[in-house]
Formats: C-alpha cells, structure tokens, sequence
C-alpha cells in the first residue's frame, strides 16, 4: 500500500463524518510505537493522535516509567478516522484500516509496540482475549515484540487502579528494553 494516499482514504464509510485521517506522527525506526483505538474529537480537529484528555495521561505514563518523551516514540491508531460518537470502532472498521496500520509497522520498522485498549491489541498482536485477559502480556507482530495495556480513558474512567495496572504493563515493556 502507499501511505501517500492515507490521507484520503475513503475505503469504510468513517470517512463521511471525518474531519480528517489521523496519519500518526514521530521518528521512523523508533525505539518505540504505540497504537491507540481510534481519533476522538480532539485528534479529528488536530490531526495528531492523542492530544486530547486520554493522550496527555497516556504520555505522562510512557515518560514516568520508560523515561521517553512524546517526539521519542511514533503515535497512531489501529483506525485513522473518528467514529461518529466515539463509539468503538466496528470489527469490519477494523479490518479495512489494518492494512493501513500494517503497512505503517512494515515502513517504520520500530524496535517495540505498546497497543492500549482492546483493538489495538486484537490488530496488532491478534489476541481474542479481551484486554482485562490479554494486558501485560509479551505479543509479536511479525517479528517485533511489545505489550498490550488497557486504553488511558479507561483509566481516567476507573481511577487509580487501572492507572497502577497500566504502569505494571509498560514496567513488561521496560524489562524487554526500550
Ligand atoms: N483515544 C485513542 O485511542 N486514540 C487517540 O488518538 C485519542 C484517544
Ligand atoms: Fe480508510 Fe481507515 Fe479512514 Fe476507514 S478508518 S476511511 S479504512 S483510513
């Protein structure tokens, strides 16, 4: 695939209520990549992913317990465009966007993958488990191992339980050297 044309894909119908795709953005061949679900309505208007409530705690985690700042790592999502509402994204969705995501893991080649929340881990690592099985545990894409963690928003709904699970998870990623 040519990610010169990601920003005008229109292959599921999440391109009709975009503002725009949500490419991803950082270094090639990173220390390390970490995929999300999908845009909210932050990124939709910005343009970058993660910049909205979620992304700020997802990145103080990322810099507390692996010392990496926000332009040391590649950001994206498992799917680039909003779904309308924020509801999640459909399996379908999914499925057409991966060859995107796929096509971005084979050009950037990054040393490690983090996947928060349950459809990123699924496109990524291929688990069925749901993510409260599946967090903390090795996966590989291809050859490139990482870890799954659950989705920041969860955290900011629970609290500080799943804030702690989340930093035991990338406390994994750490042990496998970033
Ligand atoms: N949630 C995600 O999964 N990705 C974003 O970019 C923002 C919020
Ligand atoms: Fe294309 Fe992915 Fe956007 Fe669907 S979500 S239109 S597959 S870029």
């Amino acid at each position: 695939m040519d990610l010169t044309e990601l920003p005008f894909c229109t292959a599921c119908s999440l391109h009709e209520t975009r503002q725009r795709v949500v490419v991803g953005s950082g270094p090639t061949m990173p220390r390390l990549m970490v995929v999300g679900e999908a845009p909210g309505r932050s990124e939709d208007e910005g343009g970058e992913p993660f910049i909205g409530r979620s992304g700020q705690l997802l990145v103080r985690l990322i810099f507390e317990e692996l010392g990496l700042q926000r332009a040391d790592y590649f950001v994206t999502n498992a799917v680039k465009c909003r779904p309308p509402q924020n509801r999640t994204p459909r399996l379908s969705e999914a499925a057409t966007c991966r060859a995107w995501l796929v096509a971005q893991i084979d050009s950037l080649r990054p040393t490690r993958i983090l996947t928060v929340g349950n459809v990123a881990a699924k496109a990524v690592f291929g688990f069925s488990d749901g993510i409260s099985r599946a967090h903390g545990r090795l996966g590989l894409h291809q050859d490139i191992p990482g870890v799954a963690t659950y989705h920041p928003a969860a955290a900011l709904r629970a609290g500080p339980n799943v804030v702690d699970v989340m930093r035991a998870d990338l406390r994994v990623l750490r042990a496998l050297g970033v």
